[in-house]
């Protein structure tokens, strides 16, 4: 930690998804993903209001909530939202100091610092807003034994294999348009956080579709929060295609590192889980493009698999569908070797296949 860095951050805790279902919702994530459940709050252990299912893969922490009724906070995001990203949480080594620092410099506090406890240990948290209806918690787990947080009750995984994801690699936030450098400025001043990378709507453009991103990283790389805004284009913005259907900004995908991307995409589509098509074309001048890798292009054409090239090295990557009716919040998953960037040679092939779908549903 550099020295005056006034928001340590030692990495993601977890990201919790408020859902319709969330007991679907697992079922889904474990067996398409390949995700093991690991903790439980519901009714079964003394909470009434929702059921929330704690689930896990290398290093990644979901957590899915619903709501047990209507009347709640969490029925609402869900009623206005649609399933999505509710908490892009944080682990600190003190959460307090993370909260009052953040709201020092401007940010809004959603939850003040305290501790909740069990026989296992203490667990210190507090919650500040960012975009839209998200927040960031803050998380400090040091003198906790337990497998999540206290009033959750550890469960038996059902023993099978994950598909190789081990961590998350950057969480991507969709904002209304001209507001990109509110937040770029939010991530700079209450997070001390770094803008490491810029596209402009010349980079990134289709005939139809533009957007604009930034992307803020925290002093160890670790944590890195891309933020785009739509950009004008002759028709629709995806980015504004998702701020309606999310009735505002949000979380618009997960980035999930496996370090062998050609099992990972092998098993998840064994399993069902539907990516995002590229055109045969695409193939034929990557090799050009990107040069000498360690896979085989045969692997990663038959796979769909998308590769990169920058001046630090190279990645290979891939998206999914949406995970939900509403055209929101997606997964990618990617493979580094040594590129630093997010795919940027791949943005205009990339936006052409988002584009046949965002036509299929009538949006475009
Ligand atoms: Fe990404």
């Amino acid at each position: 930690m550099a020295a005056g860095d006034f928001m340590p951050i030692e990495g993601w805790d977890h990201l919790e998804l408020y859902v319709g279902n969330a007991k679907q919702a697992a079922y889904f994530y474990e067996h398409a993903f390949g995700f093991q459940l690991t903790a439980y709050a519901g009714p079964e252990t003394g909470v009434r209001d929702r059921a929330s299912y704690v689930i896990e893969q290398g290093d990644i922490r979901l957590v899915l909530t619903s709501a047990l009724r209507g009347d709640h906070e969490i029925a609402r995001h869900v009623l206005t939202h649609g399933d999505g990203v509710r908490d892009i949480a944080l682990t600190v080594p003190d959460a307090t100091q993370a909260y009052r620092e953040a709201v020092q410099r401007g940010a809004r506090g959603v939850s003040e610092p305290h501790v909740v406890e069990d026989e296992l240990g203490r667990v210190e948290l507090a919650a500040i807003a960012t975009y839209g209806d998200t927040v960031h918690t803050f998380v400090n787990r040091a003198d906790y034994g337990g497998t999540y947080l206290p009033g959750y009750v550890a469960q038996v995984g059902n023993g099978a294999l994950g598909v190789g994801l081990k961590v998350i690699d950057h969480c991507v936030g969709n904002v209304e348009l001209g507001r990109m450098d509110h937040w770029v400025e939010f991530y700079e001043r209450a997070f001390g956080m770094t803008n490491i990378l810029h596209f402009g709507d010349e980079q990134i453009h289709t005939e139809y579709s533009a957007l604009m991103s930034k992307v803020m990283s925290d002093g160890s790389g670790k944590i890195k929060f891309p933020i785009n805004e739509p950009a004008e284009g002759k028709r629709k913005s995806q980015i504004e295609e998702y701020l309606d259907y999310f009735a505002g900004p949000g979380v618009q995908h997960i980035a999930l590192a496996s370090d062998d991307i050609v099992g990972t995409i092998h098993a998840m589509r064994e399993r069902g889980v539907a990516f995002l098509g590229t055109p045969e074309a695409y193939y034929e001048d990557a090799f050009d493009r990107v040069g000498e890798i360690e896979q085989s292009w045969e692997d990663l054409r038959r796979l769909r698999i998308l590769v990169d090239r920058d001046e630090d090295g190279y990645l290979l990557q891939i998206f999914t569908k949406t995970a939900q009716d509403r055209p929101t919040l997606f997964f990618e998953v990617i493979e580094r070797h040594g590129a630093r960037g997010f795919g940027e040679g791949n943005f205009k092939a990339l936006f052409e296949s988002i584009e046949r779908e965002q036509a299929l549903r009538g949006n475009l």
